[in-house]
């Protein structure tokens, strides 16, 4: 089908005599000369308009096409004289390959509530926030991985099915498979337990031990039942890991990948961020520009505790040294206290993962998360242990078995090398981006308790 997409159209440089254009009408005015179609087809936030000329063939070809169908338009691209659009189509033929009943469509040109569109998330994309929303999800993968390419990290595909618990929360969802004929027997993975991964943290240490620097991109998941607008049950996540790297390498790599991506989506989706900027989160666009344009903040552990305490701030959960930061404390450094992000590194290590390198105070592990305001923590990471003693010396006071552990000890008993890596949620850092307050709206089909329909 030769059709020309709505964002090219509207930028063209000239008129054009013919030109096809495909969509879905967002609106339908009848005047008694000519009906105005407003066509949007996803590529952008701008429509086209079309004007049919009432008693062509065209306008018999419109027919009954309302809000919602699904139609083509070819016609002349001219200069349009109404205010909004540069271009406008003057319609010679039209075909309508769905009708959409009005009666039925929920979509009509009210603002819906955000609540609402959640129940239809298989439709909420042809809306302008929803449109923008996985537009800009779009491009700020792209922009990660134009990031990690530029750097030479190698993307690398960690499985979504595995026996190993990364984070040792115990937050996994069991995977069974049927056998054919059982109607309720979990079989597990042929024989042994199987989960669905919370992290490709472990794996991604296995190969930057031989490729150097990798990143993974893609979905986790967590049996968490908590019902937040900052977690979801599946989310993606990026994970970089490199050999040869310190905490201090880890904190520059998380601050210049949040500047990338926020960069990128300032100079590759304006006009979206100027919708949100105008209808979700007023002064967006100055606050994201305002966090690239200055380096983020540091703080250790320790430090930021005694921020809390003299803050003079009544917290719901009070904090002292080994106290796991809530979101009210996490919020309250980022947002109040430094007044943009903050990686807060050696956090004590009774609160974070066994694979932690252990400091030499006893006391705490080359941790850091990043904080940024109106989320919270968007990234978690830490220089791993890379001594096999200390390694084997942790997990077994957790008391586990490090044989369970047993190709991760491997990369410590042959060739071990200081290295580390993060995590950073793919919808948290969306979020940032929009002004989006519920994790639900920048994904498309989310995976939070309650959710399974679609
Ligand atoms: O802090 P987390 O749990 O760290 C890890 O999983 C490490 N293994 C990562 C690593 O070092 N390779 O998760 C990392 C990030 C968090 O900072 C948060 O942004 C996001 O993942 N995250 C979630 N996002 C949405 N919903 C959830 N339930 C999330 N849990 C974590
Ligand atoms: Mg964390």
């Amino acid at each position: 089908m030769q059709r020309t997409l709505i964002i090219d159209a509207l930028a063209a440089t000239e008129a054009q005599a013919s030109i096809t254009i495909c969509g879905w009408i967002r609106t339908r005015r009848d005047a008694k000369e000519f009906s105005f179609v407003e066509l949007n087809d996803g590529s952008c936030l701008g429509n086209m308009q079309c004007i049919v000329d009432a008693g062509t063939t065209a306008h018999a070809q419109l027919d009954q096409a309302a809000t919602g169908a699904a139609i083509s338009v070819t016609g002349e691209l001219v200069a349009s004289p109404g205010k909004g659009q540069l271009w406008e189509i003057r319609a010679q033929s039209v075909t309508v390959f769905g009708l959409a009943d009005p009666e039925t469509f929920p979509l009509q040109k009210k603002r819906h509530s955000d609540e609402f569109l959640r129940t239809i998330a298989h439709l909420r994309s042809r809306t302008n926030k929803y449109g923008a929303a996985f537009r800009i999800r779009s491009e700020a993968g792209q922009a990660v991985h134009q990031f990690f390419q530029s750097r030479r990290f190698s993307w690398v595909h960690t499985p979504v099915l595995t026996g190993a618990d990364c984070e040792g929360a115990g937050e996994m969802f069991r995977v069974t498979s049927l056998e054919p004929g059982d109607k309720d027997v979990a079989a597990d993975f042929f024989g042994r337990q199987c989960n669905l991964t919370v992290s490709g943290q472990l794996e991604a240490e296995a190969l930057a031990m031989g490729l150097g620097r990798v990143y993974t991109f893609g979905p986790t998941f967590r049996a968490e039942n908590s019902n937040t607008p900052r977690h979801a049950a599946e989310f993606w996540m990026i994970e970089p890991e490199m050999a040869f790297a310190d905490l201090q390498d880890l904190m520059e790599l998380g601050e210049s990948l949040t500047r990338h991506v926020i960069e990128h989506a300032l100079a590759h989706c304006e006009s979206d961020l100027k919708l949100f900027d105008s209808f979700v989160d007023k002064g967006l666009i100055e606050r994201l520009k305002g966090m690239v344009a200055a380096p983020f903040a540091r703080v250790s552990y320790t430090e930021a505790v005694e921020i809390l305490q003299k803050c003079g701030k009544e917290f719901a959960f009070p904090v002292s040294f080994g106290t796991d930061l809530q979101t009210e404390h996490e919020r309250y450094l980022a947002e109040e206290h430094f007044k943009k992000p903050v990686a807060v590194y050696d956090y004590p290590k009774e609160i974070k993962a066994f694979y932690m390198r252990q400091n030499d105070d006893g006391k705490t592990v080359a941790a850091m998360d990043m904080l940024v305001p109106r989320i919270g923590e968007l990234i978690g990471g830490s220089q791993r242990e890379e001594r096999l003693d200390r390694l084997t010396a942790r997990i077994q006071e957790l008391g586990q078995n490090p044989e369970d552990y047993w190709w991760y000890m491997d990369l410590r008993r042959f060739g071990t090398a200081p290295h580390a890596g993060f995590g950073l949620g793919f919808e948290r850092l969306l979020m940032m981006l929009t002004g989006i307050t519920n994790i639900r709206d920048v994904i498309a089909f989310p995976r939070t308790p309650g959710n399974l329909e679609f």
